[in-house]
């Protein structure tokens, strides 16, 4: 086995560990044990991972002692929902979980936030194993305690509306199950990945160590998997260490959205497809991401805060990573508007905007309308 990393998330008594390695859901039972003191384990794991991979982490479990209950979920945003959480609670009441028992978390984003929540509600909070089988779980959504449900409100599904911060115990994110991820759903993880680049900006390589291994990481090279989801996990975990609870005194963690809310509106419009190719609707969130970040960094271009030509360097690493860079089919500036209005990012009716400027990302509150649209017309095919 690749010698396995552990990344520290430093938060006082909630501090806790991001494992990455290769082969590590073999050892989940041990690693599980070493972290809660119950006895009874409950594995919420994604109904589309191979069977092989399940059966790894509760033979596992089954051989550290525990008694294992299990339950797959579909990963749909439709089943990110209260009664997905309700039935899962109904459940785990019924094994008769106590405080002291874990939750185990096996699967991407949504898997990770409803088992996550569920966590935390359940006796007022029990401990979850985030073990994350996707690359934009590895990198993002498993480290730093979202967890949370959308909620449908008339015909419109608001995501990640209901929910609550609860840190992990422990996060084992095996980059083997990544051998399983379909091509478009591994791209679309590194978008994040980019964000994280430019996040990171001159104080580390970050950017320019992934345009670098593109080839090996799209070659899902053990080693460079590793020490993708190794950078990009120590990259967060200093970000939720300096504001865990994404505070607006702090604006730290919010700088995380960067390119979000100009990619949840574009995702929430439908039709959208990143070829054109109505079967290839609706966008991934990665997709949109990356659509978002190229959006914003012409924002930022247009406002005179942004490094000139950051918005086509951009397009030069999304697009030889294969994400899409422009779209076709986006609505007038006007509805696109509406919608980032929309976002629960929005403070007090004034939209707040994450930049990449010359010195560093940054919020920007109502940033004027045409440098919006500017953005927007950067990512129109
Ligand atoms: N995915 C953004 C955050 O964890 O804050």
């Amino acid at each position: 086995m690749t010698q396995a990393r552990s990344i520290p998330v430093s938060l006082g008594a909630r501090s806790y560990e991001v494992r990455v390695g290769a082969g590590l859901l073999a050892e989940v039972g041990l690693l599980t044990a070493g972290k809660a003191r119950g006895r009874t384990a409950f594995l919420v794991s994604d109904s589309n991972l191979p069977p092989s991979t399940v059966a790894l982490a509760l033979d596992s479990l089954a051989k550290a002692g525990f008694a294992v209950h299990t339950r797959s979920i579909r990963a749909v945003e439709a089943e990110k929902s209260l009664d997905t959480a309700a039935r899962l609670l109904t459940d785990i009441a019924s094994c008769r979980l106590d405080r002291l028992d874990p939750i185990i978390a096996l699967g991407g984003g949504i898997v990770g936030d409803v088992a996550g929540f569920v966590a935390a509600i359940y006796r007022r909070g029990v401990p979850v194993i985030q073990c994350p089988t996707t690359l934009l779980s590895m990198v993002d959504a498993s480290v730093g305690g979202k967890t949370g449900v959308n909620l449908a409100t008339g015909t419109e599904l608001r995501k990640n509306l209901v929910g609550a911060f609860h840190q992990p115990a422990l996060v084992i994110a095996d980059i083997a199950t990544l051998g399983s991820l379909p091509e478009r759903e591994f791209r679309a993880g590194l978008a994040e990945c980019v964000k994280h680049g430019v996040i990171a900006g001159s104080a580390g390589d970050l950017l320019a160590w992934t345009e670098r291994s593109i080839p090996g990481i799209l070659g899902r090279d053990p080693g460079t998997l590793i020490e993708l989801v190794e950078r990009n996990v120590h990259l967060k975990a200093g970000i939720v260490a300096a504001d865990e609870r994404e505070d607006d005194a702090k604006d730290q963690r919010a700088l995380l959205n960067l390119g979000h809310t100009f990619g949840h509106a574009i995702e929430t419009l439908p039709g959208l497809s990143p070829d054109a190719d109505p079967r290839h609707a609706p966008l991934h969130h990665g997709e949109a991401v990356a659509l978002g970040l190229v959006a914003a960094a012409q924002c930022a271009e247009h406002l005179g805060l942004g490094e000139p030509g950051s918005a086509d360097r951009l397009v030069g690493i999304l697009g030889r990573i294969g994400l899409p860079v422009r779209v076709s089919g986006l609505p007038g500036s006007a509805e696109v508007l509406g919608a980032m209005r929309h976002d629960k990012k929005v403070l007090g009716g004034r939209l707040r905007l994450v930049l990449p400027t010359s010195e560093g990302v940054r919020i920007v509150e109502d940033p004027p309308e045409e440098s919006v649209r500017a953005g927007l017309d950067a990512i129109r095919a």
